[in-house]
């Protein structure tokens, strides 16, 4: 196994973190220039893991490999562990799934270490978590539109609601399915786009990027009753956008907020809850 570490301008890593899907980043440090971070990988899957990165950094316009070095196995369990702290995005608190939560203040999820996208790390995902409870009510049918780990399927799961999460991603699907298990909730975790789902919900949950609202919004926008959820927008060219693709389906804001980038000078992250007028 290989651990390669490499060094972002600080204002790049949200979106570098989205366009490559989560997949295990362990962060080395972080200031307002520069984010060091390492990624394992197994020797057959490192070069087109360090070609993947190498495309999304020249798209980007900045990013560097600097250093690679071969790695035990189990150092990589035990990095995970070391380094995977709780992280609190209240109601909820994200726990590795090693430990026990033997608070009362927060609602426990637990995720297994994973290679989807939601980990509880990214400010979109937080954003998610914030506005799930003013949505998800016990017994309400609930769609989480690129459900990665798992994380807002179970989040919403918790809250008591008849949770069905699709992916485009194998692997997200069976980390869904895993972690859902680890948190004793039953959800359906389905690989299928969007565009396959043909039933009503309550509340649909798409934490996507805009490039994929732009494709899909009208079909999400189709599948919703009382509330939707939205987020992954980044600065305000992308709020103006999806606020006007929501007007267009007369949508009306329920309520709007954002989170400041990782960095905390790059743009705002937004999220939306919308309904219809
Ligand atoms: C930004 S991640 C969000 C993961 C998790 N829900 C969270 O909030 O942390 C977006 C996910 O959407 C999935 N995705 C992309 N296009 C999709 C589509 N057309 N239909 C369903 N899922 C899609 C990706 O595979 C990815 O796992």
């Amino acid at each position: 196994m290989k651990k390669l570490i490499f060094s972002i301008p600080a204002s790049l890593f949200d979106i570098f973190v989205i366009e490559f899907n989560g997949y295990g980043i362990e962060i080395l440090s972080r200031d307002k220039s520069e984010v060091n971070f390492a990624i394992y990988v197994q020797d057959e899957e490192y070069e087109g893991i360090k070609e993947a990165i190498n495309e999304i950094f020249e798209e980007l316009g900045g990013g560097n490999l600097i250093l690679e070095e071969e790695v035990k196995e189990e150092n990589w369990e035990e990095k995970w562990k070391e380094n995977f702290k709780p992280i609190s995005a209240p109601p909820f608190i994200i726990i590795p799934e090693w430990e026990v939560y033997e608070g009362k203040d927060y609602i426990p999820i637990k995720l297994k270490i994973g290679m989807a996208f939601g980990t509880g790390l990214h400010p979109t995902t937080q954003i998610a978590l914030s506005l799930i409870p003013e949505c998800v009510k016990e017994g309400k049918k609930v769609l989480d539109v690129g459900t990665g780990s798992g994380i807002l399927a179970i989040a919403s799961a918790k809250l008591g609601a008849d949770v069905y999460a699709i992916d485009v991603q194998e692997e997200a699907v069976k980390e869904c399915s895993e972690n859902a298990w680890e948190n004793e909730v039953s959800i359906k975790c389905e690989k299928k786009s969007v565009q396959q789902v043909e039933d009503k919900f309550d509340t649909v949950i798409a934490n996507l990027q805009m490039d994929i609202f732009r494709e899909h919004f009208d079909k999400i926008v189709q599948l919703f009753k009382d509330c939707l959820i939205i987020t992954g927008i980044y600065g305000e060219k992308e709020r103006d956008e999806i606020i006007n693709m929501a007007h267009k389906h007369r949508l009306r804001i329920k309520k709007e907020i954002s989170k400041k980038d990782i960095n905390k000078e790059g743009e705002n992250w937004y999220g939306f809850i919308f309904e219809h007028q």
